[in-house]
Formats: structure tokens, sequence, C-alpha cells
């Protein structure tokens, strides 16, 4: 074999070392490599004990969603909601027969049809899409907590009230601007308070007594001291 062939496979044999040495450098310098501070995985019960992941499991199940507004409803002060909706008075009034500002006029909105009937207020698209519905605690808790969550581009330029019972004031507040109003709350109120206590513990003979001073067993039993 001629000395040439041998400077070729030497030349090549440099040539692929040269290239891997540089690759190997140009690599590090792409990826870094980062140690972590914590396993990635953790065992069931290893880091926060079992509670802690139980609750994270149960968290990342729900995303978050708003809790009802029933019963913040039943703890709900109609004249607080009133301070609180100083706030609103900026685009809204109020009172009966007021005029629409920024925002429409809101007397009687509280149980009255969505986007409609608010003295030739001229309503944003987002809002109309939900013509045909009403006013009810449910949809104005969504409302008041972000108005874009309800109506993706409503020209409700608000940014909500995050605490729940201060939307509850406003809600109480409002169902007081509308004839029969506070009946329609009591109602909300009353399915709430059912509701829970379906979930705590089994109904007990009277639903409709929420509060526990009635003794219920005491009437079940003659000689005890009920009257
Ligand atoms: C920066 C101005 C602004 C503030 C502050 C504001 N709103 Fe509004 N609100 C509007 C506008 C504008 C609309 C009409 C929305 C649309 O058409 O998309 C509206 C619509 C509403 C509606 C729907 C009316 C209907 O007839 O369907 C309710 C209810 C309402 N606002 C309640 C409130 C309450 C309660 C507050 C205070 C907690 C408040 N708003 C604060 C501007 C405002």
């Amino acid at each position: 074999m001629p000395s040439f062939e041998w400077n070729k496979i030497i030349a090549s044999v440099l040539t692929a070392m040269i290239v891997a040495m540089v690759s190997g450098i140009l690599a590090t310098f792409v990826v870094h490599p980062v140690e972590l501070e914590q396993p990635v995985y953790m065992p069931p019960g290893a880091a926060e004990g079992a509670k802690g992941a139980e609750a994270a499991a149960a968290a990342a199940a729900k995303p978050q969603k708003l809790a009802p507004i029933g019963p913040a409803l039943a703890n709900a002060d109609p004249k607080k909601g009133e301070e609180i909706a100083h706030v609103c008075q900026q685009c809204h009034t109020f009172g009966k027969g007021e005029p629409n500002k920024i925002g429409p006029n809101l007397f009687g909105v509280f149980g009255g049809p969505i986007a409609e009937d608010r003295g030739g207020y001229e309503f944003s698209d987002a809002l109309q899409k939900h013509h045909g519905e009403k006013w009810t605690p449910a949809r104005l808790n969504i409302w008041l907590h972000d108005p874009q969550d309800f109506a993706q581009g409503t020209k409700m330029s608000f940014p909500g009230l995050p605490p729940v019972q201060e939307r509850a004031d406003v809600i109480a507040y409002l169902a007081t601007l509308t004839p029969g109003g506070a009946a329609t709350e009591k109602k909300v109120v009353e399915e709430a308070a059912a509701e829970a206590k379906q979930q705590t513990k089994p109904a007990p003979a009277k639903p409709a007594a929420a509060a526990p001073a009635k003794p219920a067993a005491a009437a079940a039993k003659p000689g005890s001291a009920a009257k």
C-alpha cells in the first residue's frame, strides 16, 4: 500500500476524533443540565404526608370553580352592599327612573332579563349573547366576580369583586331594588342550606328546620322540657 493511502487513513481517523471532540464541547454549550432541587416524582405521603397529597390531587381535579353564592347570601347585608356599590356608581345609577350612564340604570336588574329593557341602553354583543336569560343570584355572582368570565368582550370594564361576601352583599342590595327580589333571594339561600345539609348528614325529619335551636329530639320524648 502506498504511503499516501496511509496518510488518508490517518487523516480521516484524526478528523473523526476532532469532530467528536468539538461536537462534545458544543453540546455542553447548547444544553445545560440543571440539578433538580427536589425529585420530580414524590411517592404519595413522602413530602407533605398523605393528606397533603390528597388535597393536591383534589385541587388538580377541580380547576378553580366559583363557589355557589347561596351560603354567603345567607349572611349578606344589603346595607353593606349599598356601600360597596359606590364603586359601581361611577358607571351606574340605581334609583327608579334614573338615567343610564356609561352602564345602564340597575333598578330592578336583580331577577330581570339580561341586556334588555334598559331605556334604550346599547348593550355589547357579548352581553346580548345572554338574551333570554335572567339575572339570577348565581349569574350575578359570576358577573360580579369577573364580568369577562361571564361575557367575554363585555364593555363593563370592572375588575370584579374577589371576596365572595362582598358580592353577596351587593347582590342582596340589588335584590332590594326589585319588587319580590327578597323572596327570590330567600329561596336561593334556603336551597343552598338544604343542599349543604344533605351533603353533611342525612336529612333530619324536618328539612325546613334551619335553626338548630328547635330540638327535634325533644318532640320525640314526651317527658322532656319542651313546651
Ligand atoms: C367602569 C364602568 C362600570 C363599573 C365600575 C361597573 N359597571 Fe356594570 N356595567 C357597565 C357597562 C358598560 C355595562 C354594559 C355591559 C355590556 O353591554 O357589555 C354594565 C352592565 C352591568 C349589568 C348588566 C345590566 C343588564 O341590564 O343586563 C349589571 C348587573 C352591572 N353592570 C352591575 C354592576 C355592579 C353591581 C357594579 C359594581 C360592583 C358595576 N356594574 C360596576 C359599566 C360598569
